[in-house]
């Protein structure tokens, strides 16, 4: 195990009705808050309205900035530093999936910042001082409820980029699974796709003698699989709910990659792909995944053939190490497509060939890729071609 540190200071409220404690929880982070939202599902569902009713029982004053989109815009977020310094608001309010909270940590950034918040972004410079942010979570998928991430494009130049900060956590996260209960069938399965490659992300390293780690990965992955067709069928399973909520913050909230670390580069390589035909983060990952293991699998067989055994539940006596590690990736295109009901090719997005050259030197902009196995712009370009 290498040497690591860990630290989460967010204060996780969790389970049936922690909803009702959103005013008395923002009350104690700010009290001019940015109550900032999706695009129609939060208020539809009358969550905002509740919310709005809390505060102003709490005292809190807040103004609302809606409209927050999937992969959100830099546009999105320099509107919302901008209501925040001229407003003198205090705190930022999240209600919604990753791309509000994303936005939310961008924009409390960006209110306490002279400059344009995508220099943070562009690796200009990193914050130096945030407001304080608290979450209400609609959708397991991120992690981001519980991390110091935060990941927005920009359509002007066609990038999407993540970023941290330890500024970035949020100061508490209401994950009340039963607020997902409407989230679609699609959007399910796309946030429990997020959740596996997370946990692949981390799973697959080159770390010796890690039983905590891969116990804890297995573990997660193996509850993703038996939930997420569960969420699907029944929308208003708690238990399948429950389960996906805290896996999502599990998977990311930095416990499972202490001493062993992450590889990321499938993240990076498939925000390519949002970012040039905008489609969804899981369904990017969908494509990818299977992709980056069919390229690097022989890097550490012997992973592989534990992935067959403890997540897919294959018998791999009997096969070779290729064969073990192509029957864990059937297992997983099959469970994509004929459980989650989600393509593995990029082609079923309509993307082509024509931007993989491009897509490449952007994903290699600011470092390389690979840690599980170090990617050159050729092993890149190879895992969009097995994409395709
Ligand atoms: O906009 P509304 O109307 O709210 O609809 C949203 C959106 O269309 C809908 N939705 C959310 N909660 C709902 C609901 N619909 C019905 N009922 C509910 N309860 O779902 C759609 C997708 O929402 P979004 O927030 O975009 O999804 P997700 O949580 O998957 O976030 C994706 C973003 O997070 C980034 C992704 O790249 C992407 O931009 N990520 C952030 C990470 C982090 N901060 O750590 C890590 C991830 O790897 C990821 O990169
Ligand atoms: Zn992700």
């Amino acid at each position: 195990m290498n040497n690591f540190t860990f630290a989460n200071p967010t204060k996780i409220l969790f389970g049936k009705g922690q909803v009702e404690n959103t005013g008395k929880e923002t009350a104690a982070i700010g009290k001019r808050v940015l109550l900032l939202s999706g695009g129609a599902s939060s208020r539809k569902s009358g969550l905002i309205g509740n919310i709005s009713r809390q505060l102003q029982g709490s005292g809190v004053h807040f103004v609302e900035q809606s409209g927050v989109s999937p992969n959100p815009e830099i546009g999105e977020v320099r509107k919302g530093a901008n209501t925040c310094k001229s407003e003198k608001l205090d705190a930022v309010l999240a209600v919604g999936g990753g791309s509000v909270v994303d936005a939310a940590k961008a924009i409390a950034a960006g209110a306490c910042y002279g400059g344009d918040p995508w220099d943070f972004f562009g690796k200009k410079t990193s914050p130096e001082n945030a407001l304080p942010i608290g979450v209400v979570l609609t959708l397991s998928a991120t992690g981001s409820e519980a991390n110091g991430n935060s990941v927005v494009s920009n359509a002007a130049t066609n990038e999407k980029r993540p970023m941290y900060s330890p500024l970035y956590y949020p100061k508490f996260s209401i994950l009340d699974p039963e607020l997902t209960y409407t989230v679609p069938k699609d959007q399910t399965a796309y946030g429990s796709i997020d959740i596996l490659s997370h946990v692949y992300e981390q799973y697959f390293h080159r770390a010796q003698n890690s039983p905590i780690q891969d116990g804890l990965a297995e573990t997660l992955m193996r509850t993703v699989i038996e939930n997420a067709p569960i969420a699907i069928e029944n929308p208003a399973d708690y238990d399948a709910r429950a389960n996906l909520m805290w896996a999502s913050t599990m998977a990311l909230n930095g416990i499972l990659s202490c001493g062993t670390g992450g590889d990321w580069s499938s993240h990076m390589i498939g925000h390519e792909l949002s970012a040039n035909y905008g489609i969804a983060h899981g369904a990017a990952l969908a494509v990818i995944f299977p992709a980056w293991m069919k390229h690097v699998h022989t890097a550490n067989p012997r992973r592989f053939r534990r992935f067959a055994g403890k997540v897919w539940m294959i018998n791999t006596a009997g096969m070779n190490d290729a064969q073990a590690a192509d029957a864990a990736i059937g297992a997983m295109e099959d469970f994509y497509t004929n459980k989650l009901k989600t393509s593995v090719r990029m082609k079923d997005y309509g993307i082509d060939g024509a931007k993989l050259e491009l897509m490449t030197a952007s994903a290699v902009k600011f470092r390389q890729l690979g840690v599980f196995k170090p990617l050159t712009r050729e092993d890149i370009l190879e895992i969009y071609r097995l994409a395709m």
